[in-house]
């Protein structure tokens, strides 16, 4: 079984694990431009971003260190909404490619994962 946990629900829901089994993370019309939505999957954290109507899906995994980016749920952006930033030591990432552009992982990108949208809904495969 997966776990998947969206950080706004306390609730736990069990899917059955089948080879390449798609998984809705969230109602794409649920996450406004310029917020951020996190889940945890067994021990995979991830994080959506909307930005100019598109969704990005990326590892909550900094490349400085190897550790989450956040420490407030959900909260994955710099004061304007412009940029993915790192609360451990302030890493700028660009929300569209995940690159660093400021900080000391300069250079490095957040992990993207991959998705797809069926039927108004972000779907990842999981193996
Ligand atoms: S751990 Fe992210 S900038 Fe240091």
């Amino acid at each position: 079984m997966i776990f998947i946990t969206a950080m706004n629900t306390q609730d736990k829901v069990e899917f059955p694990q089948i080879m390449s089994q798609p998984i809705s993370l969230l109602q794409i019309d649920d996450i406004e431009d310029h917020q951020t939505q996190e889940f945890q999957l067994d021990a995979q954290a991830l994080f959506a971003v909307k930005k100019d109507g598109q969704l990005y899906l990326y590892e909550n995994t900094c490349p400085h260190l190897q550790i989450t980016l956040n420490f407030t749920p959900n909260q994955f952006l710099d004061q304007e909404g412009y940029f993915i930033m790192c609360a451990n030591h302030g890493a700028l990432f660009e929300i569209e490619t995940g690159l660093c552009i400021s900080g000391p992982c300069l250079g490095k990108s957040l992990t993207r994962i991959p998705f797809e949208i069926q039927n108004g809904q972000l779907q990842i495969k999981v193996n």
